[in-house]
């Protein structure tokens, strides 16, 4: 199938933003001006914690997962998340979140720390209207950044999620895995600008690129759900996951931090 980018300026509300992601659009909002703010604050963090030239300087691995830890649940970063949300359209009383993931990801690492390989998210969560927020917060490039293989939108890929357990996350690989070979002649590269924010379906076929580039890649991602697009039962379509639960308690209000459940 092919799979559309939108690109707009503007907000787009929650119902329109939700036909076109969960119809495997992928939707970039340029020039989000709460996401100025909010890369402002993560670039201080990071500086504050990984030195002044953090994409150029190799990042100790311990200081790295302690950044990463502090900015999960960050009160000033996750307000400023928010705003960023309401700014592209999504009404913020209705949305659940689980946590702002800082993804550190080195140049042609050994140990591929931050390197995803190709997953669904939904592979692991389950939850259809699960919706991903994703946005540098330095310059990316072709070569570090993140790819979708948007034929398998609705073409299904064999994978492990049957066996994916919600309660040993820690005793698996981080994502449920293709156990076939994925096609990588689609493979579409996301090339954006700090500012910039991009939303997909947590049930697109997506991955980190290898970083081949000279520079460590910066990027934040958190995933959403609306309580009434749960209610509704709207959502992307299940083409292969199976999953045997599904990660309600991942979420939780982004303003009054109540569970999502279901
Ligand atoms: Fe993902």
């Amino acid at each position: 199938m092919t799979v559309a980018v939108h690109v707009t300026a503007g907000p787009l509300g929650d119902a329109e933003r939700g036909e076109a992601v969960f119809g495997g659009a992928l939707v970039v909002f340029r020039d989000v001006a709460p996401l100025r703010d909010f890369v402002a604050l993560a670039d201080g963090l990071i500086r504050a914690a990984l030195g002044a030239d953090p994409v150029r300087s190799p990042a100790d691995p311990a200081a790295v997962a302690d950044l990463q830890r502090r900015a999960r649940h960050h009160p000033e970063l996750e307000a400023a998340f928010s705003a960023v949300l309401g700014a592209a359209g999504a009404a913020v009383e209705r949305c659940c979140w689980d946590w702002l993931y800082l993804r550190v990801q080195p140049p042609e690492d050994p140990a591929a720390r931050g390197t995803l390989g190709i997953h669904r998210d939904t592979w692991s969560s389950n939850v259809y209207a699960q919706t991903n927020w994703w946005t540098p917060i330095y310059p990316i490039s072709r070569d570090r950044t993140v790819a979708f293989h948007p034929a398998y939108w609705s073409r299904p890929v064999a994978n492990t999620s049957a066996a994916w357990d919600l309660d040993r996350v820690r005793e698996q690989p981080p994502v449920p895995e293709p156990t076939e070979p994925v096609d990588p002649a689609g493979e579409l590269r996301v090339v954006i600008e700090p500012g910039d924010l991009l939303c997909f379906s947590g049930a697109h076929l997506h991955a980190s690129v290898a970083n081949t580039s000279a520079v460590t890649r910066f990027s934040v991602e958190v995933r959403t759900v609306n309580r009434d697009d749960v209610a509704a039962g709207r959502g992307a379509p299940n083409v292969d996951g199976a999953a045997p639960h599904t990660a309600w308690r991942w979420f939780r209000g982004v303003i009054d931090g109540a569970a999502l459940g279901a």
